[in-house]
């Protein structure tokens, strides 16, 4: 049976919900991490589709989990055994039929199932949200991973308390294919929305969409944070108090991944990540980074492993945030 449409709330993008609607979500994830018992089963008879155009391990196994321990009943579906929009199904016709059987609909659509057309992963969501009764959940497209920016201001909450006035390094870092872009947008805006000093850190030519570096500059201004961007990695990691790694694809080449690789391969190893890196951070600073992550490539085991790295912990929240919301979304409300 289908939530009543009226109470629907898509999760698209972060920067679509409130600060309050938000802060609403980490108050939850932070109660049921606390008090896990409390909220075992309170959403039994709900159902949850999830779909998946691209592989997932984390995604995937913490929402199952999430669901299970809730009482929510998931599916896992993937385009190699379902007739999944948009391509053999209109978007339309999927979305109003799953909605017909589920609760809410999560999707996860990489840049690689849409040929590389930026943003298109992003549109083919939204259409879905237009024409499902039922919330539909980002899962990761092509523009944004919500979940995982849910999960990370979570987690630097945790570890620092008030993510005001502190600093956060988004560091690119070298990786030997060219990656969406979903993660570091989305870190950028959850950041800006919660008055981190932020330094976008990376190689000249892996500047971020405009459009969104645009939005985080005001979400700045708006909660009483700053954006600056460095193509120096160690005057970048000075003094941080989080240093979150992720590589990501030049925009300029967007879906060209061998003319992509001339711009790529000089950076092989200034931007790896080392434990000398972080020697410039603070001494209590914490290193994330969303995972799956190829280790003595994008980072030492010395960094992934090293004293400052918070990654299991990081990894281990997404069970948290995602339980949060699905109970936020689909618990009866008055
Ligand atoms: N961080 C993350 O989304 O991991 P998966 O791709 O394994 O889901």
């Amino acid at each position: 049976m289908a939530s009543n449409p009226k109470k629907k709330k898509d999760f698209i993008s972060t920067q679509d919900w409130s600060r309050e609607e938000l802060d609403r979500l980490l108050d939850i994830t932070k109660d049921l991490k606390t008090y896990p018992e409390k909220y075992r089963n309170t959403l039994t008879g709900k159902s949850l589709c999830m779909f998946f155009y691209n592989p997932s391990m984390r995604t995937r196994n913490s929402t199952e989990v999430a669901a299970y321990q809730l009482g929510i009943h998931p599916t896992f579906n993937s385009i190699k055994d379902s007739w999944i929009g948009y391509q053999s199904e209109s978007v339309k016709d999927t979305a109003k039929v799953l909605a017909r059987y589920y609760d809410a609909i999560g999707i996860r659509i990489f840049p690689v199932s849409v040929n590389w057309i930026y943003k298109e992963g992003n549109r083919i969501l939204r259409e879905f949200a237009d024409y499902s009764d039922v919330p539909i959940i980002n899962f990761e497209d092509d523009q944004f991973h919500p979940l995982q920016a849910l999960t990370d201001i979570y987690s630097i909450k945790e570890k620092k308390g008030d993510p005001r006035g502190k600093k956060i390094v988004i560091s690119w870092a070298y990786h030997p294919k060219p990656l969406p872009v979903s993660v570091p947008n989305s870190i950028l805006l959850i950041t800006s929305r919660y008055g981190m000093d932020i330094t976008l850190a990376h190689p000249k030519g892996y500047d971020l969409d405009s459009d969104i570096m645009n939005i985080a500059r005001n979400n700045a201004k708006e909660f009483g944070g700053s954006l600056t961007i460095s193509n120096d990695i160690n005057e970048a990691y000075s003094n941080a108090d989080v240093v979150y790694v992720k590589s990501w694809g030049a925009l300029k080449y967007y879906g060209n991944a061998k003319d992509e690789k001339q711009l790529r391969m000089p950076y092989r190893d200034n931007w790896r990540i080392r434990e000398e890196n972080l020697d410039f951070t603070d001494s209590n600073s914490i290193l994330m980074h969303c995972l799956p992550i190829r280790r003595n490539i994008v980072a030492d085991d010395a960094v992934i492993d090293g004293k400052h790295s918070i990654v299991y912990d990081q990894a281990e929240n997404r069970l948290y945030t995602a339980k949060a919301l699905l109970y936020d979304l689909l618990r009866e409300k008055e």
